[in-house]
């Protein structure tokens, strides 16, 4: 029962060492998380953390219909509501900040706003829109000016989710193929600058991202979200140097002290080989032996037993996503024994309270 005991995260302690997962969800109309959303959080309050959906820093970086960002005053009021409901239930929750990159259709986003990408390389495949499935855009190469602008976002959001909304902290996402993830990737990243080519040019970006918006809010309130092996959003993350990639990502990021390091594991269910989920075992131990901090990692946790299982193989904390989506009171019901009730895939990303906050508990 390790997995529902105490857990001291930087200056905060977790209720128990479950984290709800970070889950887009498109409810947010316009962009800005409503009053449904705020219902949802506080629903999920007993987890150890929640991480919230992908919440962008910038208008180039809302790549789906009706994902929330963290840029504008209503978005900021409407996460200080999300906070203010998820505190006053004892909860603790970190925003993901995700810039969606090339991950993106023009019709997705507000007027005026650019998809933008390390590299002018079209991620191939599609992407939902309120129109239907659409091809993703052709990005634009960002400029040295639109790499320094973008970090500025990333801080500029990060500090207005911490010190004027109340969030406890900001999780980047670095993982699943959107903007930080396409910079590490050699496959998105085809710069000739000191953005890309070897190991330190493509983790630059990231570095540097952390670094300013740990500078800004606190490193302790700043955590990290990678999924080396990833295979979403044609970013296949085989490629050789991949552990080396991580392994000097993770040396970096504990120098600049982040409050912890999320590591994804890829299914088998996307297709990945029994051999290769040994190879991610053995580097998200490596990640862990490196960072040293708080290390974040799961999939398919959905009892003690297999949430004990995390922490048994020397990680800090498990995440569970699509069971939370389904069961609102996850925790209670690990307590008490109870079955867990089975998430409809159909209203992952609907656009009411079907689906969203109308689970029961049990
Ligand atoms: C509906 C849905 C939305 C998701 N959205 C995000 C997201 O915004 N950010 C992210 O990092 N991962 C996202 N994920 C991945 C989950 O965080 C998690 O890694 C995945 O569901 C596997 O964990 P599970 O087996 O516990 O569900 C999403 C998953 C689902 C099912």
């Amino acid at each position: 029962m390790s997995s529902l005991t105490t857990f001291q995260l930087g200056d905060i302690q977790l209720k128990n060492k479950i984290v709800m997962a970070p889950m887009t969800r498109t409810r947010a109309t316009n962009y800005i998380p409503n009053k449904l959303i705020a219902e949802y959080y506080e629903q999920r309050a007993s987890a150890g953390l929640i991480i919230t959906e992908g919440t962008s820093p910038s208008a180039n970086g809302l790549g789906y219909p009706r994902i929330p960002g963290a840029y504008s005053d209503e978005q900021i009021q409407g996460w200080k509501d999300v906070a203010d409901a998820v505190h006053a239930k004892g909860g603790k929750i970190f925003v993901q900040v995700m810039h969606t990159g090339r991950v993106s259709a023009q019709i997705n986003m507000p007027e005026g706003a650019t998809i933008m990408a390390p590299s002018a390389i079209q991620a191939a495949g599609q992407i939902f829109s309120e129109r239907g499935m659409e091809d993703h855009g052709m990005p634009k190469e960002m400029t040295n000016d639109d790499i320094l602008k973008t970090q500025d976002e990333y801080v500029y959001a990060s500090e207005r989710l911490i010190n004027e909304a109340g969030i406890d902290g900001v999780e980047l996402h670095a993982a699943n193929g959107y903007l930080l993830d396409q910079f590490i990737n050699p496959k998105s990243n085809q710069r000739t600058d000191e953005y890309g080519g070897s190991v330190e040019n493509r983790n630059r970006f990231v570095i540097e991202t952390a670094q300013k918006v740990a500078n800004k809010v606190g490193a302790n309130k700043v955590g990290i979200r990678i999924s080396p092996f990833g295979v979403y959003n044609d970013l296949q993350s085989d490629y050789d140097g991949v552990e080396e990639t991580f392994i000097a990502l993770a040396k970096e990021l504990k120098n600049i002290g982040l409050v912890y390091m999320h590591i994804v594991v890829q299914e088998d269910s996307f297709g990945v080989t029994d051999a290769r989920t040994d190879r991610q075992l053995s580097l998200r131990k490596m990640i862990k032996n490196t960072f040293e901090g708080t290390v974040i990692t799961g999939g398919n946790v959905s009892t003690i037993a297999t949430a004990d299982a995390v922490l048994n193989e020397g990680f800090d904390l498990a995440y569970v996503g699509r069971p939370y989506i389904s069961n609102p009171d996850f925790i209670e019901r690990l307590k008490n024994n109870v079955e867990l009730q089975t998430p409809n895939p159909e209203t992952f990303f609907g656009t009411d309270a079907v689906g969203f906050t109308d689970y029961a508990f049990s």
